[in-house]
């Protein structure tokens, strides 16, 4: 009855098509279909579902629960990033570019839960044991009881765990390297990952264990899994940051036992990755003095907060000529409406000068809680009055010069707390947020005055 089907898996988002083509019509990526053997069951007669199976016991909603109680990393700033810590029978992902430092940190935490006389144990199906132990004896953690194997054979490590006590935390690295013998296809394909991560997922929900399963992915998304995954684990942690430089944020971008607005900075050193309790000291430093024409502004990309730098230059035009407006990363439309408001609201005229906008770091800002910020580096740059180095902006503007709220501020407030800034400089009606002081604009010309010292 069992008849073996083919069909084309999309690469991206691992929907099914029965006939390939060009472009998914699920996610609209181009060549992401590839043709995988599926084990589909097609019954030829009509199947009856009743009877033969097992009768489930129905709970009442007001049933007493007993939470597991969660295991701590013992590494703060990880801990704080998935809302308190391990929670047994529960299935992370933890996804990131490659060389970001997900096995880096996943070592240390698994020698960090070792230690406190958990069991801990780290599969590598991208590195010999050999390998994985030089690099504990880097980190400092060769002494940890953590139990190394290099396996990719999902079928083998199931095997192997299934004989022993299972322990507290079992971390996969990576998803994209294992294989389940249940299935067909080569190892990183969606059924491959998405078979695998079955059974190790059904694994640690039958055994109480934490799991951890690493993610690798590519700015093209040519490499299946995560997004596939992501329906699939209760939280997916995002490790993000430049290779080239030494800053990592770990980030909740979906978690079933906690909120996803706290994030986890650490810096990668030579001895791995260290935590960084206050990253205040990181991200101000870099701003030595408070320069006019710049203003911090909290954005999101998504759900996820990322503190931007926008930069203004102005420059007076001795003779009659048509002044430039250049904008680069924000929209040339929005910076025209903004000058006019400041001129017909405020009395700032740019009439006669040149203004320049440009977002720091190639970023590309829609996002109209830009406003405010774009404003005060604009009003900071003609002035050369600078806004305080240790203040975030945020506000949309209206054509009447009224400064309105915008969407998820104490999200983007609590970031910029995070992330050391003390003031935040909001519209109207704000409520206070923890650890940063408000200062409120209802109209555009407040801001005006205040950046003049009136
Ligand atoms: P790694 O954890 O292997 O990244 P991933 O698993 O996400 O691919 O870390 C890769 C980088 O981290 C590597 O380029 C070297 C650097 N690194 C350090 O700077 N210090 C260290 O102590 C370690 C172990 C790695
Ligand atoms: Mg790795």
């Amino acid at each position: 009855m069992a008849k073996l089907k083919s069909r084309y898996v999309c690469q991206a988002c691992g929907s099914a098509q029965s006939r390939w083509q060009g472009q998914c019509p699920d996610c609209a990526e181009w060549n992401t279909l590839v043709q995988e053997a599926s084990n589909v069951t097609v019954f030829s007669a009509k199947h009856d579902l009743q009877g033969g199976g097992r009768a489930v016991e129905l709970v009442g909603l007001d049933a007493a629960v007993a939470l597991p109680e969660r295991v701590p990393s013992g590494i703060a700033e990880f801990d704080r990033a998935v809302g308190g810590g391990l929670v047994p029978g529960s299935a992370m992902l933890l996804a990131g570019d490659p060389g970001i430092g997900k096995s880096t940190l996943l070592l240390q935490a698994a020698a960090s839960i070792a230690r406190s006389g958990r069991g801990a144990v780290y599969i590598s199906g991208e590195e010999a044991v050999d390998q994985v132990r030089l690099r504990a004896l880097r980190l400092g953690a060769a002494g940890a009881p953590v139990r190394l194997a290099s396996v990719t054979s999902v079928r083998d490590i199931l095997t192997t765990l299934g004989e022993g006590s299972a322990p507290a935390l079992l971390v996969i690295d990576s998803i994209q390297t294992m294989h389940s013998d249940l299935i067909e296809g080569a190892p990183g394909t969606v059924s491959q990952v998405r078979a695998s991560a079955q059974e190790l997922i059904r694994f640690a929900k039958d055994r109480g264990t934490a799991l951890i399963l690493v993610g690798h992915v590519t700015k093209d998304g040519s490499i299946a899994g995560p997004r596939v995954l992501e329906h699939m684990v209760d939280a997916v942690l995002n490790f993000e940051g430049e290779r080239s430089h030494q800053y990592r944020i770990l980030r909740a971008v979906k978690n079933r036992f906690g909120g996803t607005d706290e994030i986890g900075v650490f810096a990668m050193e030579g001895a791995g990755l260290n935590e960084v309790p206050n990253p205040s000291a990181l991200f101000l430093t870099k701003r030595d003095d408070p320069v006019s024409g710049t203003a911090i502004f909290p954005a999101l990309e998504g759900t996820r907060p990322v503190l931007i730098e926008i930069q203004a230059l102005t420059m007076r035009l001795a003779s009659g000529a048509t002044p430039r407006r250049s904008v680069v990363g924000w929209d040339g439309g929005r910076l025209a409406m903004l000058l006019a408001v400041l001129e017909a609201r405020c009395g700032v005229s740019f009439a006669t000068t040149e203004v320049y906008l440009n977002v720091a770091g190639g970023y590309r800002l829609q996002d109209p809680a830009a406003d405010l910020a774009v404003a005060a580096a604009l009003v900071s740059a003609l002035s050369e009055r600078p806004v305080p180095a240790e203040a975030v902006v945020l506000g949309e503007v209206a054509l009447s010069g009224e400064v309105r709220p915008v969407a998820h501020t104490p999200l983007r407030l609590k970031e910029a707390a995070k992330l050391g800034f003390e003031e935040a400089w909001v519209p109207g009606g704000v409520e206070p947020s923890a650890g940063i002081r408000t200062a409120r604009f209802g109209q555009l010309r407040q801001l005006v005055e205040r950046i003049l010292g009136r």
